[in-house]
């Protein structure tokens, strides 16, 4: 499969050699899918419980761990102590397992969000926009990253055997081309007046914009859905992925119990800049796309 590179890393802190680790770093930058089979997230037994979307307090879809505090979840203090736990030793895991891959990233590397999600991916959407089961790139409407990219190590803990079933496609830099021509102009007075009423949380550059208008039009595009190069690819229970899903053309098609760790990073920590979206779409409109 093109899009996936496979290793049979079974440690979440593997002692690498230099050569194993630029080939990591190429594949990742590539947009490709890296996907450890025997690597695995272990539940204890204590907290099988917890593997149970019926601790979701009904505020979100998923139970989360931002700078060690809990949100999403609802139980006893001792219960939601215990999920911290759980969710902090799959952040710091993923964290190790990044670093050991990716040891030039250690400086630069911003942990953002940790997430738990107890529910099965299938299930109504709120609205086209916000279903996952269509293939998109991650880009959030109030999260500008003007640039940064989002990595993200996926681990599917499923006690079933259910697998995570993605849908991978097409290179991202295909994606931009097809898609440049529909995309709406940016705003940048619009973008000043959306940050300072505080529906984003930081300025939305014109690379942001973009972003979104691509999430956008390509989930809108049932054809281009139907019919764009793609895999499905089913990642079994007890594996762990990780990829740019600013960069990944991804959808989630099925599956229950899954942990997520995401990273910001400047696109200067990058080994191959010229392959993230930010220089992408900057050679394809030959402007500066950052504010
Ligand atoms: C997504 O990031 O679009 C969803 C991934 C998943 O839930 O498997
Ligand atoms: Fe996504």
């Amino acid at each position: 499969m093109q899009s996936i590179h496979t290793t049979e890393i079974s440690s979440w802190n593997p002692a690498l050699e230099p050569e194993a680790q630029s080939e990591f770093v190429h594949a990742i930058e590539s947009g490709k899918v890296i996907y450890l089979p025997n690597l695995s997230f272990e539940i204890q037994t204590s907290e099988s419980a917890y593997l149970s979307p019926s601790w979701l307090n009904g505020s979100r879809k998923n139970i989360s761990l931002d700078s060690g505090k809990v949100g999403g979840a609802k139980g006893s203090e001792e219960d939601l102590s215990r999920i911290a736990t759980m969710v902090e030793r799959f952040s710091q895991q993923s964290t190790s397992l990044v670093k050991a891959l990716f040891p030039n990233y250690i400086a630069f590397l911003n942990k953002a969000r940790t997430s738990f999600r107890p529910s099965p991916v299938e299930g109504k959407p709120a609205s086209w926009r916000k279903d996952d089961s269509r293939l998109h790139v991650d880009a959030f409407p109030s999260r500008p990253t003007n640039g940064e990219r989002i990595l993200r190590i996926f681990s599917n803990v499923n006690p079933n055997g259910l697998p995570r079933v993605w849908r991978v496609g097409e290179p991202f830099e295909d994606a931009a081309k097809f898609l440049l021509p529909s995309l709406s102009r940016y705003n940048p007075f619009l973008a000043r007046i959306q940050n300072a009423l505080g529906i984003t949380k930081s300025l939305r550059s014109e690379y942001d914009h973009m972003m979104l208008e691509m999430h956008d039009k390509m989930k809108a595009d049932t054809y281009y859905q139907d019919n764009m190069p793609q895999q499905t690819v089913p990642f079994p229970s007890g594996c762990t992925w990780i990829c740019y899903s600013d960069q990944v053309l991804h959808a989630a098609m099925g599956g229950q119990f899954m942990f997520e760790q995401t990273f910001n990073l400047p696109v200067e920590a990058l080994k191959h800049p010229d392959l993230s979206p930010l220089r992408v779409l900057e050679r394809l409109t030959l402007r500066n796309l950052t504010s």
